[in-house]
């Protein structure tokens, strides 16, 4: 098959239209908005083969930021990994797979992903392997919130501004598994989370959270210093909350003995190699996924 390898092609207009276009075709997922923000990150590495101009097959690999267990190192995330469906099963998108691995093996701590549950087996076959999440709950009492916070609106500029700015100097979210990608999170902060980005001037801290029935579902906290949960949670309160759930490690919200367990919502989080928490409970941070 006459297939043009290409990678770390963003300086080429042409071919990254055509990388948005397949996300578009193969996800629904349009970058252009976090492109024409400007928050297009080149830690974002595409290993691809195109036809033409075409995108036949894709994978690639984001650089991220983590702090693990207290170090700060690099992994790697797989991510927008698709072939076009008249070229599937014929071994291109793990060749490309083995390509973006290889680039990053040397340099980064390990590989992680999540994946639709189609895309599963595919993944096996490439060595990795699916495991659980859990993240941490706690009981709350539910009360009416205290002033001075301010609900943010990404498409406002000085909003937009004030949340590039915080992340920017943020601390990890965690010292067990936190990461620190600015402009992936402004991706969360544009698509998936922009109704519920609060900031909490006396903390100058934001804090991203969703509210489903009477849980709290708190996705991220950012800052220089990470507020306890017990500092930021009165000003995000409500009368009618029962309880709160951490879509990270929570070891800097100091929750104490109050806080359980349970499974988090199955992402098809899938690991290669060893791995910092093999044996035991984790969650990687929502707002890493790419
Ligand atoms: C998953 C996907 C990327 C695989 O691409 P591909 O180029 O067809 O994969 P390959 O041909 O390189 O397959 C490698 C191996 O995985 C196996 N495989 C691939 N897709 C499979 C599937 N859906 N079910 C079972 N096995 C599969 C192949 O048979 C092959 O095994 P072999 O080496 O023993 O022959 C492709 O099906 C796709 O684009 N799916 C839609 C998008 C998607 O779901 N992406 C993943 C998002 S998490």
């Amino acid at each position: 098959m006459d297939l043009d390898y290409r990678t770390d092609y963003w300086d080429d207009a042409e071919l990254k239209q055509e990388f948005q276009r397949y996300l578009i075709d193969i996800f629904g997922l349009d970058l252009s908005l976090w492109d024409k923000m400007g928050f297009w990150d080149r830690k974002y590495r595409p290993f691809t083969y195109f036809k033409d101009g075409r995108l036949i097959s894709s994978v690639n690999v984001y650089s991220m930021n983590m702090r693990v267990r207290g170090r700060d190192c690099r992994v790697a995330q797989i991510s927008a990994v698709g072939t076009q469906p008249e070229y599937r099963l014929r071994g291109l998108n793990r060749q490309l797979t083995e390509k973006a691995m290889a680039w990053a093996a040397d340099t980064h701590d390990f590989f992680f992903l999540f994946a639709n549950v189609e895309a599963w087996p595919f993944y096996k076959k490439c060595g990795f392997r699916q495991v659980e999440e859990h993240k941490a709950v706690i009981e709350v009492t539910g009360r009416p919130p205290r002033g001075n916070v301010r609900k943010l609106d990404i498409n406002q500029s000085d909003d937009r501004e004030l949340i590039f700015r915080i992340a920017s100097g943020r601390e990890p979210v965690s010292d067990l598994l936190g990461v620190t990608n600015t402009r992936l999170f402004m991706f969360w902060c544009l698509y998936f989370l922009k109704d519920g980005i609060y900031y909490l001037p006396d903390l100058d801290t934001l804090v991203l959270a969703e509210r489903k029935d009477d849980v709290l579902s708190v996705c991220d906290v950012v800052a220089t210093q990470i507020p306890s949960f017990a500092e930021f949670y009165p000003y995000l309160a409500a009368p009618g909350d029962k309880s709160a759930e951490f879509l990270f490690m929570a070891d800097k919200m100091q929750l104490g003995d109050r806080a359980a367990t349970a499974p988090a919502e199955d992402n098809g989080t899938h690991l290669y190699g060893t791995f910092p928490f093999d044996g035991e409970e984790f969650i990687l941070p929502l707002t890493c996924h790419a």
